[in-house]
């Protein structure tokens, strides 16, 4: 076991440091040397995709806060209705031509019993769907009309670190491929969409290359007595997977807020004893998010930020800088959170790879 570790202490840390790979895996291949356009390997006739009316992303878990964060990027540069759902409660919906709805089923394993029941629903409407899995394979893969592989490679950490980046830059070559079919994304956007992709791998490394800073802080804070998480538009998927991944492995109380929402509610549970995580990254909308952070400090809760303009966090009690990356930056620094989850629960003595009452693939609905 020791072996298949790398010389790492978990499979967590150890694939969290695979991201940089990972990522490179995903993209390999499907984008052409200009950066001008995708290939996906996959059979979806640019006529079908010319008419979608809808998409549906069904997913659970970690897959359905990289289903949130796809439902930004589709929207904004695919110019495409996409709602996620959460598989356990999905029903098809609607009256017109089920056709015209893609329904995108996110899982890893390709295998977990709600994503593949709400699957069933959408054939049984008459949809077209589509996977977006890690397991060549699975279940998922036989029943889907298309697949996309995630290519993150095996993953033995019950809590998903590189599947999720890897399902997030999946979702980017998606989005260019649907924006150029659709003709919703200039080509020059597109390049720049995907020479930000090229650049995720490196990006991700600088981060992991800042585990001693991000070690320390979370020493610090590893005894607080809740962690809230809070962002904007792509930002705030990031910041409930943040928070679950802190709750999974540490035992924590941990939770994610759309960073407005914080006023109408959530600030009451704010004291000296919660530290808030700001992601405050340029597509978070970090200026914004900024004045909630005002309003935290106020009531003398400690904030981390995590961004990469420092002179957003000039007034944060810790900082986790991070390289600049376009519409993925929030991806780098949900890697930042990584880490800082994986010490908290580490200094905690916590089984990190296998949580209580969790399971890798959940095959019971
Ligand atoms: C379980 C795992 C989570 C995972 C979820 C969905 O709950 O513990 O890490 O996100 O299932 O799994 P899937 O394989 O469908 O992505």
């Amino acid at each position: 076991e020791a072996a298949g570790k790398s010389g790492y202490e978990h499979y967590m840390l150890k694939e969290i440091h695979e991201q940089p790979r990972a990522l490179r895996q995903a993209i390999s291949g499907r984008i052409d040397d200009l950066a001008t356009s995708v290939d996906l390997e996959v059979d979806l006739p640019t006529e079908y995709l010319q008419s979608i009316e809808e998409i549906q992303i069904i997913a659970c878990g970690t897959s359905y806060h990289a289903g949130l964060y796809a439902k930004e990027l589709l929207e904004t540069h695919a110019e495409v209705p996409v709602t996620v759902h959460i598989a356990s409660e999905y029903e098809f919906r609607g009256d017109r031509d089920p056709w015209r709805t893609l329904v995108l089923a996110i899982t890893q394993s390709g295998e977990t019993a709600d994503t593949l029941s709400a699957l069933r629903e959408a054939i049984r409407a008459g949809a077209r769907t589509l996977a977006l899995t890690n397991t060549l394979g699975s279940t998922v893969t036989r029943e889907a009309d298309d697949t996309i592989f995630i290519r993150a490679g095996p993953e033995i950490g019950v809590a998903a670190t590189k599947t999720f980046v890897s399902q997030v830059a999946t979702a980017t070559l998606l989005t260019v491929y649907l924006g150029q079919v659709r003709e919703t994304l200039t080509s020059q956007a597109a390049t720049e969409f995907l020479e930000s992709l090229r650049d995720l791998p490196g990006a991700v490394q600088q981060v992991l290359d800042q585990e001693p800073t991000i070690k320390r802080a979370a020493k610090t804070y590893a005894d607080s007595k809740a962690f809230f998480y809070v962002g904007r538009k792509t930002g705030y998927p990031v910041a409930l997977e943040s928070a679950l991944k802190l709750k999974e492995i540490s035992y924590d109380h941990a939770e994610g807020f759309a960073a407005g929402e914080l006023k109408h509610g959530p600030l009451a549970l704010v004291t000296p004893d919660t530290p808030v995580i700001a992601i405050l990254t340029d597509q978070a909308a970090a200026e914004k998010t900024v004045n909630n952070v005002k309003e935290v400090e106020s009531r003398g809760a400690a904030v981390i930020g995590v961004a990469s303009d420092p002179a957003i966090t000039t007034n944060v009690d810790t900082m986790f800088e991070i390289p600049a990356c376009g519409p993925l930056e929030p991806v780098v620094a949900n890697v930042a959170l990584q880490l800082f989850a994986y010490h908290v629960a580490n200094k905690k003595g916590r089984p990190i790879d296998k949580p209580r009452n969790l399971a890798k693939s959940v095959t019971v609905e």
